[in-house]
């Protein structure tokens, strides 16, 4: 039995965000980005109705772990947004990242949404790479609009992706 616990294959859930979840999202958001958003900050977004987020859980976890992921989306008139999307970084190529954008595309559509947009830091590659494979185009580009710490700038990708 023991030895089922150690080859056990982790497997995940993704479920709406709820404002409980808002403290280890932030967490979360402050491991995987530098500008950080306090937990206020998401629960004030998540209040809004037009506002509506997913988190990853593992389903069969035996101890409480970190949250593997979440994302963060709104949707006005007719058009949908990614505001925050991350996956923990020991959790990379998964599938979670995909799951949790299918989730938001998914909700957007219901909400009458016919296209979703997002900015993404053009040298994000492994973030370029799974919007590229959900099928958003690049609309625009803002050239060095992000500027690294060792001075490298990159550009704002603005993508898009007609939900229907
Ligand atoms: C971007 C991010 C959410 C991707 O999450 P993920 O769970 O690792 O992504 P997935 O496993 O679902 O990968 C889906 C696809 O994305 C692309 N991708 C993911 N990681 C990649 C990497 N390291 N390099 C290149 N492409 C990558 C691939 O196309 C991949 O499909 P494949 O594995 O079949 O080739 C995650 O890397 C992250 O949290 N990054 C930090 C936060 C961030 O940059 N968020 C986006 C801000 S706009």
């Amino acid at each position: 039995m023991f030895e089922s616990y150690l080859t056990l294959k982790a497997e995940y859930e993704i479920v709406p965000m709820q404002l409980q979840d808002c403290a280890e999202v932030a967490a979360l958001h402050g491991e995987r980005f530098s500008r950080v958003w306090e937990e206020s900050e998401f629960q004030n977004l998540l209040s809004q109705n037009t506002t509506f987020g997913f988190v990853a859980r593992q389903t069969n976890a035996i101890l409480k772990k970190p949250l593997p992921g979440f994302v963060l989306a709104r949707q006005a008139a007719g058009e949908a947004e990614i505001l925050t999307v991350a996956v923990n970084a020991k959790l990379g190529r998964a599938g979670l990242g995909w799951r949790l954008m299918q989730a938001a595309l998914r909700e957007a559509r219901n909400r009458g949404g016919e296209t979703m947009f997002l900015e993404v830091d053009g040298g994000n590659q492994p973030a370029v790479g799974l919007y590229r494979k959900l099928g958003f185009e690049t609309v625009g580009e803002r050239k060095a609009y992000y500027v690294a710490e060792n001075g490298a700038k990159s550009s704002a990708l603005v993508m898009r992706r007609v939900l229907r």
